[in-house]
């Protein structure tokens, strides 16, 4: 059975877990339980958190703790008590237990941090010089009743500028991309992807399992090229970011628990984004910022979306998606049985290049007068590529010569007309004179065609950024969290998990 283990802030509840460990790890001279008490009680000046092991089986333990004292007028902070059983020590957990405090110090405006530590402890002491502390005075005696001297520590935190740019590195696996970007601020520094589209190829769409394992396998090489890409060291990370939904869970796990071991062991704050918004976000790192209100379409094969973005970070609207397959689904599925490869989406591109988009006048869904009603914004392609098939067969089963250009150009025509009517009616309803594209469809050539043509014509600005930003990436999840961080945004608590249906409306899961 796996267990994971996760750092959250303690509260009076946790009081008895905290003084059995009190108890086991320091037999001489554990607190009282009544100071402990009023330790855990202080908040507005203690801070201690947890360090809990999670078992697949639902039930939780917990393996230590730490704590930290600031007197709120004063810029110096105490580390009051750390601890962590013995069955536990050795892996990293007394570090990452020292940098969720070192990092609350930091945000609390703390510039200097004290501690003690036993002179008989040296496994505790090269722990804390490792973190920067010194040795600036030694207490004769001061541990009872042993009588062992105590060594006083302290570490000057780095002052952080208040508008430095924050160095953000972003994390993306909700589909088969691996994807780890790193911002400064509104600024690309990398952006490197590991597809593991080709091993979904003979299946004709991705297989979640396949794309989950091949995430685990993929991470820590992109994660060295992207730092080696952007020149900067693990340590230089202001922040991690990591698109927690939506998107295959199994996929989405990998990514999310990838954020979580940096963040921790790190102890750098994180923040857990939507991967739909993500890809609005990706303009910032065109033009600094996503010019607001703006209407964004985004497609891709795992999604068809229509929002409107009054806000990038509070107000993201879902007005419409597909109610069945994905765009870039459809093309996939139309493809293979037209007999080309996976992905479908470039072979359609470049067989209709020969073809008449007016040959077959195959279905555009929910653009009827009665569906607009209930699906204005709304699209379905299951049943256009159910035409498709039908006239395939037809065509087939009357031994009849048919050209595969035209019904690749009729159906791209197919589906670029619904979402580009769509993307411009959502416009023109809600007086937004922008449009953002995003998600790999918007390769397609047609569709930035015809994108461009209807957008002109009604005075509507297009913005399709840089393919690599368009198709699934670390970036754009770099970029959004980048954007939380600098409105002073609360990172988010490390309770969050994979959510394959998380809302736009939920811009940051808490
Ligand atoms: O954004 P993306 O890389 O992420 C996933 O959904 O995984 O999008 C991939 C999708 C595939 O379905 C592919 O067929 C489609 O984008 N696609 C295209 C084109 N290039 C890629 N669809 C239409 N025309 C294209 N040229
Ligand atoms: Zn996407």
């Amino acid at each position: 059975m796996t267990a994971s283990f996760i750092i959250r802030p303690a509260t009076a509840a946790d009081l008895a877990d905290i003084m059995s460990i009190e108890h086991e790890c320091f037999p001489t001279d554990a607190w009282a339980e009544a100071s402990m008490r009023d330790e855990l009680t202080a908040t507005h000046t203690h801070y201690y958190v947890l360090l809990v092991r999670d078992n697949a089986s639902g039930t939780d333990s917990v393996q230590g703790y730490a704590g930290l004292s600031k007197l709120t007028s004063s810029e110096q902070s105490d580390v009051q008590t750390i601890a962590v059983l013995p069955g536990n020590r050795g892996k990293g957990f007394g570090r990452a237990l020292m940098n969720q405090l070192l990092q609350t110090a930091s945000q609390q405006g703390a510039k200097q941090v004290f501690l003690e530590v036993r002179a008989d402890n040296p496994t505790a002491q090269k722990l804390y010089e490792s973190l920067g502390f010194k040795v600036i005075d030694i207490r004769r005696g001061y541990y009872q009743p042993d009588g062992v001297d105590a060594l006083v520590m302290s570490l000057d935190l780095p002052s952080v500028p208040a508008n430095r740019e924050p160095i953000v590195l972003g994390i993306e696996s909700s589909c088969d991309e691996t994807g780890i970007g790193i911002v400064r601020g509104g600024t690309l520094l990398a952006n490197v992807i590991s597809s593991s589209m080709d091993l979904h190829a003979r299946f004709g769409g991705v297989v979640p399992e396949i794309a989950a394992r091949a995430h685990l396998e993929a991470l820590q090489p992109t994660l060295h090229k992207a730092l080696a890409e952007a020149g900067v060291s693990l340590n230089e990370i202001d922040a991690i970011a990591v698109a927690n939904g939506p998107g295959l869970a199994g996929a989405l796990m990998v990514g999310v628990g990838a954020a979580k071991a940096l963040a921790v062991g790190l102890g750098k704050p994180i923040y857990a984004v939507n991967h739909l918004v993500g890809h609005v976000g990706a303009d910032v790192l065109e033009r600094g910022e996503v010019e607001v209100p703006t209407i964004a379409l985004l497609v891709s094969g795992g999604h068809t979306s229509l929002l409107l973005v009054r806000d990038l970070l509070d107000d993201v609207q879902l007005l419409g998606e597909t109610i069945d397959d994905a765009a870039g689904e459809a093309f996939d599925k139309v493809a293979r049985l037209l007999g080309l490869q996976y992905p479908g989406g470039p072979e359609i591109d470049r067989a209709a290049a020969e073809g008449n988009p007016k040959a077959i006048r195959f279905p555009r869904g929910l653009t009827l007068p009665k569906d607009m009603e209930k699906h204005r914004y709304d699209f379905s392609f299951s049943g256009l590529k159910t035409a498709v098939a039908r006239w395939v067969e037809v065509a087939r089963d009357g031994e009849e010569e048919f050209s595969v250009a035209d019904v690749a150009a009729s159906f791209r025509e197919a589906v670029v007309d619904v979402l580009v009517t769509k993307a411009v009616n959502a416009c023109l309803d809600h007086n937004v004179p922008r449009l953002l594209l995003g998600g790999g469809v918007v390769a397609n050539k047609r569709l930035r065609e015809v994108a461009a043509e209807r957008c002109a014509k009604h005075g509507i600005e297009l913005r399709i950024p840089a393919f690599s930003l368009c198709t699934d990436n670390g970036a754009m999840i770099a970029a959004l969290g980048a954007q939380l961080v600098m409105a002073g945004r609360e990172p988010s608590g490390l309770g969050f998990g994979a959510d394959s249906t998380l809302p736009v409306t939920t811009v940051q899961t808490a």
